[in-house]
């Protein structure tokens, strides 16, 4: 079967979306946008700031992964990885799309690999829930942190450091591998002063760019991934990527698609894949679009507050939920199917009730055609509705797939940038919020920060709460 995941964008188009759509001749107009976008992305590719372009055609975090997780084989009965944002989202959908959902409660799936447990937040209650199952003895935690500076991350380590203490002894550093900076941050430090293990995330790449480095590839094979072909995926699209014709190139296609709609009011981008094991995808999808395009300020300095909301949906379940606002509701959205071709394990539905015409037609038939069925019926009453809507097309759910898709994405994600010309790489925001709570948790340096949120929230407390 041919593997190569493909970009289907005529439901965006006049042809079938009359003055709702985009026309040949406008995409063709934006080229000259789309060059310069190009020249962009090259220009910041070889200042060093898109480094994450190259990761699949590098094979030293590949065997750096491989490593350690062979060693983890048989030895440990559960990893717990310790990160947030870029840190953890695309091991949690990577790990969705390509292990069983039962992967955690199914010793004859996992082979003598750990369960793996990704704890992206500091929710108390849940931390609380996740140990209360573990042994410290057999696990291994991997801190995930590019800055090392994450309050999030930081507590996690502390709270975690005690738990293995406690359970190990002077031994605890041994169930403990920290994937950070080569040579910066806290963590860096950390991992000299207690000879912990460690992995790196290069520093030319980006939180969210990062699944295809020990970030996501360690905890991945661990968990029994085949990350070589899921690089060999992503090499395959970087290929594809390179095309400078923009009409045989997906990632610059929906990059430039997904721009013009902008534009032309498309403010939100819904993903909805029709599969629940590439409903996480569209979670990391969504931190990817909305952290790397969301910005007050363009290349110039100036202020333009931009940026596409991406949604996240999944078929069928959202037909009955946020369907309805879709397809009758303000025309301010451009949808993004996945859709699968053949699930890798599928269920006839059985016959009965032969007489009873309403229910006997899905005998036979099988869930996935149904599936299938449901978002074609989708995208076609959107589209009839003048509702722009595409669709990435995945032969099959597999580590090159997934890796192909991973890799479009990221690297289309980088290239809107250019085309909103602003800094798709930084994340100013979130860093004025991460301040802001260091201020708030006692962090020397911030009191500032701390003194400013007080003032702010001292204006008129009572007034306005019932
Ligand atoms: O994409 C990003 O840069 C962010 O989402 C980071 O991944 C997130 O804030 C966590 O940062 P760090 O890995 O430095 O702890």
């Amino acid at each position: 079967m041919n593997n190569r995941i493909r970009f289907d964008y005529n439901n965006l188009m006049t042809d079938r979306l009359g003055a709702y759509g985009l026309s040949p001749a406008e995409l063709e107009g934006a080229g000259k946008l789309a060059a310069q976008a190009s020249q962009w992305f090259y220009a910041k590719h070889g200042a060093g700031k898109m480094d994450f372009f190259d990761l699949p055609d590098t094979d030293q975090h590949l065997k750096a992964s491989l490593k350690l997780a062979a060693k983890c084989k048989g030895k440990y009965h559960d990893l717990v990885v310790l990160g947030i944002g870029g840190s953890a989202l695309g091991t949690i959908a990577i790990h969705s799309a390509l292990n069983p959902a039962s992967y955690n409660l199914d010793k004859k799936i996992r082979q003598g690999r750990p369960r793996l447990w990704v704890l992206d937040n500091v929710d108390p209650e849940k931390l609380q829930a996740v140990l209360s199952l573990l042994k410290a003895k057999r696990t291994l935690v991997n801190l995930i942190s590019k800055s090392g500076t994450t309050a999030e991350t930081s507590a996690q380590f502390l709270w975690i450091r005690q738990w293995l203490i406690k359970g190990t002894g002077r031994d605890w550093s041994k169930n403990m591998v920290v994937t950070t900076d080569p040579a910066g941050g806290i963590m860096r430090q950390i991992v000299s002063r207690e000879k912990l293990a460690s992995l790196e995330v290069p520093s030319g790449v980006g939180g969210r760019f990062s699944v295809l480095t020990p970030v996501g590839l360690f905890p991945l094979a661990a968990a029994g991934v085949d990350i070589k072909s899921l690089l060999d995926g992503a090499n395959q699209m970087r290929k594809t990527t390179l095309n400078e014709n923009p009409w045989r190139n997906p990632a610059r296609l929906y990059a430039l698609s997904q721009y013009l709609l902008y534009q032309k009011g498309c403010r939100i981008n819904v993903m909805m894949p029709y599969s629940d094991s590439l409903y996480l995808m569209a979670d990391w999808f969504r931190q990817l679009w909305a952290e790397s395009l969301g910005k007050r300020v363009d290349n110039q300095n100036q202020t333009v507050e931009t940026g596409p909301t991406p949604i996240k949906a999944l078929g069928a379940t959202d037909q009955h939920s946020q369907l309805q606002l879709y397809i009758e509701g303000p025309r301010d959205k451009a949808i993004t199917f996945l859709m699968v071709e053949k699930f890798r394990n599928d269920i006839i539905i059985p016959r009965a009730y032969p007489k009873i015409a309403d229910i006997s037609y899905l005998g036979g038939k099988t869930f996935g055609q149904l599936l299938t069925a449901e978002a074609r019926a989708t995208a076609m009453a959107l589209a009839k509705n003048g509702r722009p809507n595409c669709s990435f097309i995945i032969p099959e759910i597999s580590p090159r797939t997934v890796g192909q898709l991973v890799f479009l994405l990221e690297t289309a994600t980088a290239y809107a940038g250019g085309l909103f010309d602003i800094n798709p790489m930084d994340q100013p925001g979130v860093e004025e919020g991460k301040r802001y709570t260091y201020g708030l948790m006692g962090r020397a340096g911030f009191e500032n920060r701390k003194a400013e949120v007080e003032k702010f929230e001292a204006r008129n407390s009572k007034k306005y709460i019932v």
